[in-house]
C-alpha cells in the first residue's frame, strides 16, 4: 500500500491556524495512504516526509471531502407533478390532499424492493461523489411502518457497505409523517403513532441500522411531546438525534434539542434568539438547507442570530424529491451565499468540518489521523465553488485514500 505525496497550488485544510479560518497553504502539500493522513502543511515541511511516496502535482486547488449532512437521498419514484402544483401556488396541506407530499414518497418505497433501494441510492451517491462528496447523512422516513422503516434503513446499510461511494450516515425518521393506516382522525393518532416507532426503535440501534434519529417537529408535523420518549430513548440506546424544525414555524424545537442533547437542529427557518442562544450554549449545530426554502419560497433563518449566537452553522443538500429535488451540496452551497447571505467561509466550514463534527465524524478536515478523503478542483481557488452552478469540477475525488470519482 503505497502513500501518496500531492503537492497543490492551494489548499485548504479547514482547521483553523491564526486568523485564518480555512487553514490555507498556498502552496500546499499531504502525505496520506488509505489509512489516513500523515502530514499535511506547506511542501517544505511536508515534502522531505515524503520517503518513497508516489509525488502528485495538482496545479489547482485541494479541500477536504464535502461533507452533506442533512440528506433523504434514500427516496424512490418522482414528486414531478407536485412540483408543478407548488409552483402553481399549491401549499403542502393541498398538496397532501391531492396524495402528493412525504406519504407519496411513502408508497414507492414500500412497493420498491430493497435492493432497487440499495441501487437506486449507489447511483445517486455516486453522483454525488462526483461533485465532490465524499459523506452523506441518510435518513429513512419514507417507510413509516417497522418493515418499510427498516427495510429502507436496511437498503441504506447496503449502499453504505461500497467502499466505492461516500461513506454514508445513517438516521432513522420513523417520526417523518402519520402514515394512512394511523390516522383515525381522533387527536391522538400522532402519540399512537410515536409510541410505535419506540417500539421500534431498540431493534433499529442493536441491528446498527442507524447512527442517529430525527424527527420532524413542526406544527403540521410532530409536536415536542410528542417525539421525547423516541428522543431520551435513542440517546439512552447510544444513537444521537437531528431533528427538523422551525421548517413552517417556531414550536419549541431549540429547547427540545437542548433537553436532549441533540448533534443538529435543520431548517431553522423560524427561530427565535433564545432559541439560538439555547444552541450555542449546549454546542448543537444549526444545519441551513437553502434548496428547501427556495422551493417553498420561504424567506432565509434569522442567519444574524446565529452568527451573535455563535452557532456552528452546517450548510446541507436536504436531497428529497419534495422540497429540495437535488442531489447537489455545490447547488446549496450557491443558494447559501445567494439568498442566505452566508460567506465564503462560513459556507466551506459549514459543508466540511463543521457539517463532519455534527455528523461524529473526524472528516472533513485534512489533519493528521483524519482519514484521506479529499477533493482535487480545477480550479485554483474556493470562491469557485460558489459558481458557476451546477457543473461538477472536481478532477480527483479520494475516500480512504482511493479515488472514488
Ligand atoms: O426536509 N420537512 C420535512 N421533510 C423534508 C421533506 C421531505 C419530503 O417532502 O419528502 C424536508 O424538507
Ligand atoms: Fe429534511
Amino acid at each position: 500500500m503505497s502513500a501518496t505525496l500531492l503537492v497543490a497550488d492551494r489548499l485548504l485544510t479547514c482547521e483553523a491556524r491564526g486568523g485564518d479560518a480555512l487553514g490555507s497553504f498556498e502552496p500546499g502539500a499531504v502525505l496520506f495512504d488509505e489509512t489516513g493522513i500523515h502530514a499535511v502543511g506547506s511542501p517544505q515541511d511536508v515534502v522531505p516526509l515524503g520517503g518513497a511516496a508516489t509525488r502528485v502535482e495538482h496545479r489547482g486547488l485541494v479541500t477536504p471531502g464535502l461533507v452533506d449532512a442533512h440528506t433523504h437521498a434514500a427516496w424512490m419514484g418522482s414528486r414531478a407533478r407536485e412540483y408543478g402544483m407548488r409552483m402553481a401556488g399549491a401549499d403542502y396541506e393541498t398538496i397532501a390532499a391531492a396524495g402528493g407530499g412525504i406519504v407519496a414518497s411513502m408508497r414507492a418505497i414500500r412497493a420498491a424492493s430493497r435492493r432497487d433501494i440499495a441501487e437506486t441510492l449507489a447511483a445517486r451517491l455516486a453522483r454525488m461523489a462526483s461533485l465532490g462528496v465524499t459523506t452523506v447523512e441518510v435518513k429513512s422516513g419514507y417507510g413509516l411502518s417497522e418493515a418499510d422503516e427498516r427495510k429502507q434503513l436496511e437498503a441504506i446499510a447496503i449502499a453504505s457497505e461500497n467502499a466505492a461511494l461516500p461513506r454514508v450516515v445513517p438516521t432513522f425518521l420513523g417520526l417523518h409523517a402519520l402514515p394512512p393506516e394511523a390516522r383515525t382522525g381522533a387527536s391522538d393518532d400522532r402519540v399512537r403513532y410515536a409510541g410505535q416507532v419506540l417500539s421500534w426503535l431498540d431493534g433499529i440501534a442493536q441491528e446498527g441500522l442507524a447512527a442517529f434519529v430525527d424527527a420532524y417537529v413542526d406544527r403540521a408535523a410532530f409536536s415536542v411531546t410528542e417525539v421525547r420518549p423516541v428522543l431520551l430513548r435513542a440517546r439512552e440506546l447510544g444513537l444521537g438525534v437531528r431533528l427538523h424544525i422551525g421548517q413552517f414555524a417556531d414550536v419549541g424545537g431549540a429547547a427540545l434539542a437542548a433537553e436532549v442533547g441533540a448533534a443538529s437542529v435543520d431548517h431553522l427557518e423560524h427561530l427565535s434568539a433564545e432559541g439560538a442562544a439555547l444552541l450555542a450554549a449546549t454546542r448543537t449545530a444549526a444545519v441551513l438547507l437553502p434548496t428547501a426554502s427556495f422551493t417553498l419560497g420561504q424567506a432565509p433563518p434569522d442567519v444574524p442570530i446565529l452568527r451573535a449566537a455563535g452557532v456552528s452553522i452546517v450548510v446541507a443538500s436536504d436531497a428529497n424529491p419534495g422540497t429540495a429535488p437535488t442531489e447537489s451540496l455545490p447547488l446549496a452551497m450557491a443558494l447559501a451565499a445567494r439568498a442566505y447571505g452566508l460567506d465564503l467561509t462560513e459556507i466551506i466550514l459549514g459543508v466540511t468540518a463543521r457539517a463532519a463534527s455534527s455528523l461524529g465524524t473526524s472528516g472533513g478536515r485534512l489533519a493528521v489521523g483524519a482519514p484521506s478523503d479529499l477533493v482535487l478542483w480545477s480550479f485554483e481557488h474556493e470562491a469557485e465553488l460558489l459558481q458557476p452552478w451546477g457543473l461538477a469540477r472536481a478532477r480527483a475525488v479520494y475516500r480512504g485514500g482511493r479515488s472514488i470519482a
